[in-house]
């Protein structure tokens, strides 16, 4: 087993550091197959809109919300997200034209029924997961591989990447994109791998903000658009790995109640981004520091806002922030990892937890 984690004390360390490489290999290799149906991802360049529904669960779902964020910005399209979960309790609805289903496993009982009962509807089913000839592949008329290679650890890391990838792949795959933004898009990604290799060779500030968390009873997350869903997989991750009990929030929510629970014990984690939400964000922060709460920010590096306002600043590689989420993910496992490691948790095997859920 020693052997398969390459030198590493885990798998999920591992899988963690394999990520640039896995973006740089699917930026030249095609990860387009299983088409049972002529080029369904064609259906997003259909004139009227098609109307499009994102299936998925735990950390896949948090993909799916970052999709919404990019397909609705970048091709103008509405999309629902649905945990795979609920969806099979909605009775009466139009089906959708399209249905994204994201599963990593492609075994996981609640996104396997969805699809069913979407076919039956005569719903189009486009997969994206990680494991060729999984039952989800069967079931899509088109699947969409991840191709991160078989993940071990429990808490999704390798994998969760490697679907945005290949959600970004499919956003280029598309006529409706703008041609500024394919060029965007694509330098965007292409500059990606060399960035989440900057925040694996600079880990010092993670490692001294883990230090502090262990010693922590309770954690915030908060983020503002494209990376708001980062902030629910941050979230998920420390609880994870770790058993603190955390809590991911839109950062426009917090003063709908969490709020609440900010104090000089209970730090807040905010994932920023180069965007629109920046100047909002600052203002949350503000807010926070107010009531006394210790705050950690990820942000591109030299962001001056923070100065003065931030107790951890955990800085990371300036890249577009189209794929920020992708760079902020990275951080935000390290920083579980790491909080696990320093309270001795069973890091790939969390207790209570599968890898793929196969019961509803
Ligand atoms: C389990 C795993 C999670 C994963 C979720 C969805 O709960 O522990 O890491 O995100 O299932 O799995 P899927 O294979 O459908 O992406």
């Amino acid at each position: 087993e020693q052997a398969h984690k390459g030198g590493y004390d885990h798998f999920m360390i591992k899988e963690i550091h394999e990520q640039p490489r896995i973006i740089r290999e699917s930026n030249s290799t095609s990860i387009h197959s299983g088409v049972k149906d002529a080029e369904l991802s064609g259906i997003l360049s259909l004139d009227p809109p098609p109307s499009i529904l994102i299936l998925a669960c735990g950390t896949s779902y948090h993909a799916g919300l970052i999709a919404k964020y990019l397909v609705e910005e970048l091709l103008g399209l509405s999309v629902n997200v649905e945990l795979a979960s609920e969806f099979n309790y909605h009775r009466h609805r139009t089906p959708e034209a399209l249905a994204i289903v994201i599963t990593q496993s492609g075994e996981t009982a609640d996104a396997l029924l969805a699809m069913r009962r979407l076919r039956e509807h005569g719903t189009k089913l486009l997969a994206i997961t990680n494991v060729p000839g999984c039952t989800a592949s069967r079931l899509a008329d088109e699947t969409w591989y991840t191709g991160a290679g078989p993940e071990i650890s429990v808490a999704a890391t390798k994998s969760f990447t490697a679907q945005l990838k290949v959600i970004y792949r499919l956003l280029l795959s598309c006529s409706r994109l703008e041609r500024r933004d394919f060029d965007r898009l694509t330098l965007a990604l292409r500059l990606l791998p060399s960035a989440i290799q900057g925040v694996l060779d600079n880990q010092l500030e993670i490692r001294s903000c883990a230090k502090y968390l262990a010693s922590c009873s309770g954690v915030i997350f908060i983020g503002r658009g494209l990376n708001y869903p980062i902030a629910l997989e941050g979230a998920l991750k420390l609880k994870e790995v770790a058993y603190i009990p955390s809590q991911g929030y839109a950062a426009g929510e917090l003063k709908h109640g969490p709020l609440a629970l900010v104090s000089k014990t209970t730090p807040v984690v905010a994932v920023l981004g180069r965007d629109t939400t920046h100047d909002a964000m600052l203002t949350t922060l503000r807010e926070i520091k107010v009531r006394g709460a210790p705050l950690i920010a990820i942000a591109p590096k030299g962001d001056d806002g923070l100065d003065g306002l931030a107790d951890y600043i955990i800085p990371r590689p300036e890249v577009d922030n189209l794929v920020s989420p992708m760079l902020n993910a990275v951080v935000l496992q390290l920083l579980a990892y790491y909080t696990a490691l320093e309270l001795g948790c069973p890091i790939d095997m969390p207790r209570n937890l599968a890898k793929s859920v196969t019961v509803e």
